[in-house]
């Protein structure tokens, strides 16, 4: 497959031309990369609109994953989740309505700062389990309140940040019946599109989907992709560079866009291979750990999350034994390690992984649960949150006071109470259990 922004940057850095555009290095090396380091200059496109190379690559982009237009972001999934929100603000506009959403709770934070901006109404789906990192969400339970709510869109995250993934499929089926179009959050899922079985949520369905490549393909920190389903209103592919554009920096990183071009061709070659045969090596590994009584979670088939309580760790116990091991995780809690395998990283590094985590001594289990935060009082609206006079309170001060900003651990980034909520005992515990020592609420 043809790669036309690597292609005109190689040819640009190899000629003798003094740079007087930014960045102001020059393409002198100071890192390493700067020599590839280009702005928008003649030649080169612009990345909103892309009409030239950037247009090219991202047409190519949008026949490998089967969408109806993908459009490139250099500022991560965080970029295209406000453009997603945009362009249902938008749709509600046109009905004369304030936007109002569906979504399962466990949000990434960019979801509410984008909501509490475009003052979206926001349902949310509380979870039915203990902690709020996992919200899945059943038929049904997504039926009643779409009949109960008069939405303009439903919101999911799949897979979430613990590898489980939502029955797209199903979910996309009932939100057609409705007129709803449905909106995904796959950051952790741009691979799945090219396993032997496609799961990707536009393949299932969804209107619009954004994919953090960073995360899972071999893409440079910040690429993502902005899909827009075949079958979406037309409203989406028409304004969706424009509702990016609202967003985004107007010097985008030509490294990342040349990096998702490299993508490309990566993914017309030989990669979906290499993804699958590490896809199935994991699956068998996960077997293995099962059979040795190592608790896992999740389906998605590259990500290998343990909840070790079962036996006797935390997840931090469990992620700092690794790191002895020079193993570091993506991210460990009290309850789950998450970590996030890929091609990149060898069979070798596999089998060592696995022959340390079945070498853990298996231990009393750790009863401790983690707190369960029901749905709370709502005082104010997001946005009003956002723009309400506030002071930074320690948790143990905070009880019963409206918090106004999104407290979040991050990694995963999913909040714990949401700007305009009133604090409650759960929230405070839960803010102690996960490590967050201030928060923001509003001045009475
Ligand atoms: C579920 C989810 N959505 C969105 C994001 C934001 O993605 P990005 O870092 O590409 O902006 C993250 C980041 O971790 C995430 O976990």
């Amino acid at each position: 497959m043809e790669t036309p922004i690597l292609e005109f940057v190689a040819a640009y850095a190899a000629r003798e031309q003094t740079r007087l555009h930014m960045p102001g290095h020059k393409g002198r090396r100071v890192l390493g990369p700067e020599a590839l380091d280009i702005t928008e200059i003649g030649g080169a496109d612009h990345l909103y609109p892309a009409e030239g190379i950037i247009r090219r690559s991202e047409e190519n982009a949008a026949r490998l994953f089967g969408s109806g237009r993908t459009l490139y972001s250099a500022e991560g999934s965080s970029l295209c989740i406000r453009a997603m929100l945009l362009l249902v603000s938008r749709l509600a506009a046109r009905k004369g309505r304030r936007p109002r959403v569906i979504a399962a709770r466990n949000v990434h934070k960019s979801f509410l700062s984008a909501a509490a901006l475009l003052d979206i109404d926001v349902v949310w789906i509380m979870p039915e389990e203990e902690g709020l990192i996992r919200c899945p969400v059943r038929r049904e339970t997504l039926a009643r309140r779409i009949g109960e709510s008069e939405a303009d869109a439903v919101w999911l995250t799949s897979p979430d940040y613990l590898g489980c993934l939502a029955d797209v499929g199903e979910l996309a089926a009932l939100c057609r019946d409705h007129g709803l179009p449905l909106l995904v959050d796959n950051a952790h899922g741009a691979y799945l599109r090219f396993l032997p079985e496609d799961r990707h949520p536009l393949t299932l369905g969804a209107d619009l989907c954004c994919d953090s490549a960073h995360k899972t393909l071999p893409v440079l920190t910040g690429g993502a992709y902005l899909h827009v389903g075949r079958n979406a209103p037309p409203l989406f592919a028409e304004e969706a560079e424009e509702a990016l554009a609202s967003f985004a920096s107007t010097s985008p990183s030509y490294l990342i866009l040349q990096s998702l071009d490299a993508a490309n061709a990566m993914l017309a070659g030989s990669l979906p291979g290499q993804l699958a045969e590490t896809a199935a090596r994991v699956g068998e590994m996960k077997e293995r750990l099962r059979a040795k009584g190592i608790p896992l979670v999740g389906q998605e088939p590259l990500k290998l999350t343990l909840a070790p309580k079962r036996i006797g760790y935390t997840g931090v116990e469990v992620g700092e034994l690794l790191a002895e091991q020079g193993m570091i995780c993506e991210f460990a809690d009290p309850d789950f390690v998450v970590m996030m395998l890929a091609p990149a990283i060898g069979v070798e590094a596999m089998a060592r992984l696995e022959r340390s985590l079945t070498a853990l001594p298996v231990g009393q289990p750790i009863e401790e649960r983690p707190p369960r935060i029901g749905a709370a009082e709502r005082v104010m609206t997001m946005r009003e949150a956002l723009f309400a006079p506030s002071c930074t309170a320690a948790p143990e001060e905070a009880e019963g006071k409206v918090l106004v900003s999104a407290e979040v651990s991050c990694p995963p980034a999913v909040p714990i109470a949401l700007p305009g909520e009133r604090l409650t005992r759960a929230h405070l515990d839960a803010f102690a259990y996960y490590g967050i020592s201030s928060c923001r609420i509003a001045r009475e």
